[in-house]
Parts: structure tokens; C-alpha cells; sequence
């Protein structure tokens, strides 16, 4: 059993184990496998925070896959355009591809949305999203993610990727706020 872990001044306890992220891992991969037949899929795995999971999820995919990194990053614009979003790492065509993009948590699904957007110029054959963790009541998107490992309440999580102030990636479980 796994004990408690503390990051910085919070406090988490044991929520999702190893054992049950595989086992969901291995459902998602059959479950991408199945729709996708025997088509190319293209992930996009959104960095850092779902590092560890694509790791698990590639290692579970039969078939042919490809595999690149992205990154959002932001900066501050001039002050008509407020805040410009650009898309890093992505230097392949995805024209006529199929996407999945590979996202730790899908929260308010802002992030995940300004993906879609950027990846959508570039006239894809079609994009879908992946998620780890998915918070509905956070979600503020139009289209809840296509295959998703664990719907979770509203309240912060880390392990397993994911981070408080960059700490807490490490775990290889994942650990829910202590109330
Ligand atoms: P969004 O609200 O869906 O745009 O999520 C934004 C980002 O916030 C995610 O990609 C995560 O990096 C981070 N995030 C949201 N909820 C959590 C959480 O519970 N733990 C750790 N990071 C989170
Ligand atoms: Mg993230």
C-alpha cells in the first residue's frame, strides 16, 4: 500500500494505482486500435505533463503508429493581440493524417481546444483526443474527449505526469488533494 506524499505545503493521498492506470491504458489501446482499424494513427502527445502516459499507452498499441511531441507554449502579445498561443515540436506534415492527441488531464479543456485549432489549419483527416484524466464538471468545451482513462471530480491531482509547481511527475501512481 502506498503511503502519503507531501509536495512543497500540500498534502496527497493515494487515488488511482498503477494497477488500475495499466489495465485502463490497455483498454484505450484496443479500444483506439478498434476504431482505427488498420489505418496509420499519428499521436501528438501534448508535453510535459503526459509523458508517462504516452509511454504506457505506446508500449500497449499493436499495429502502425507514429509518435511526435508537442508543446503549447504562450507568450504575451502586443497589446491588441493580448496573449499569442504557439504550437512547438511539430515538424511533420499532417495533412491528410489521423490524428489522437495524447493529454495528461483534460480540466477546463482550454488547453486541449487551442491544440485542436492549430492542428485543424493544417487540414488533418480527422483529430481526436485521448486523455488520461478527464474533469466534466471543470469542462467548459463543446465535445467531451473521445476516450478518456478516468472521469475524476473536480479537485487537483498529481503522479503519474502530472504536477504541482513542476513537482510530483515522478510517481507512478496518481494522488488526490488531501480535503
Ligand atoms: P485545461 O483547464 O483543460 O486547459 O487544463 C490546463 C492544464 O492545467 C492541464 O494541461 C494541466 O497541466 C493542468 N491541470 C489541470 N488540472 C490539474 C490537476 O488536477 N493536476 C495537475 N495539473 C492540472
Ligand atoms: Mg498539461
Amino acid at each position: 500500500m502506498s503511503k502519503e506524499i507531501h509536495l512543497i505545503d500540500k498534502d496527497f493521498v493515494p487515488y488511482i494505482s498503477e494497477e488500475k492506470i495499466l489495465s485502463r491504458v490497455k483498454v484505450l489501446s484496443s479500444q483506439i486500435r478498434a476504431d482505427y482499424g488498420t489505418n496509420n494513427v499519428l499521436f501528438l502527445s501534448v508535453l510535459n505533463g503526459s509523458f508517462m502516459f504516452t509511454s504506457d499507452l505506446m508500449k500497449s498499441m499493436n499495429g502502425e503508429v507514429e509518435l511526435s511531441f508537442i508543446k503549447l507554449s504562450s507568450y504575451e502579445g502586443t497589446s491588441t493581440s493580448g496573449k499569442v498561443h504557439e504550437l512547438i515540436g511539430l515538424n511533420q506534415n499532417i495533412q491528410g493524417r489521423h490524428i489522437v492527441i495524447l493529454e495528461d488531464i483534460v480540466d477546463t479543456g482550454l488547453t486541449v481546444q487551442r491544440v485542436i485549432t492549430m492542428l485543424q489549419m493544417q487540414n488533418p483527416l480527422s483529430i481526436e483526443v485521448c486523455t488520461l484524466l478527464y474533469k466534466p464538471e471543470a469542462f467548459k468545451g463543446d465535445t467531451a474527449p473521445k476516450y478518456f482513462g478516468f472521469k475524476i471530480p473536480n479537485k487537483f491531482v498529481v503522479g503519474y505526469g502530472l504536477d504541482y509547481d513542476q513537482l510530483g511527475r515522478n510517481f507512478n501512481e496518481i494522488y488526490q488533494l488531501k480535503d
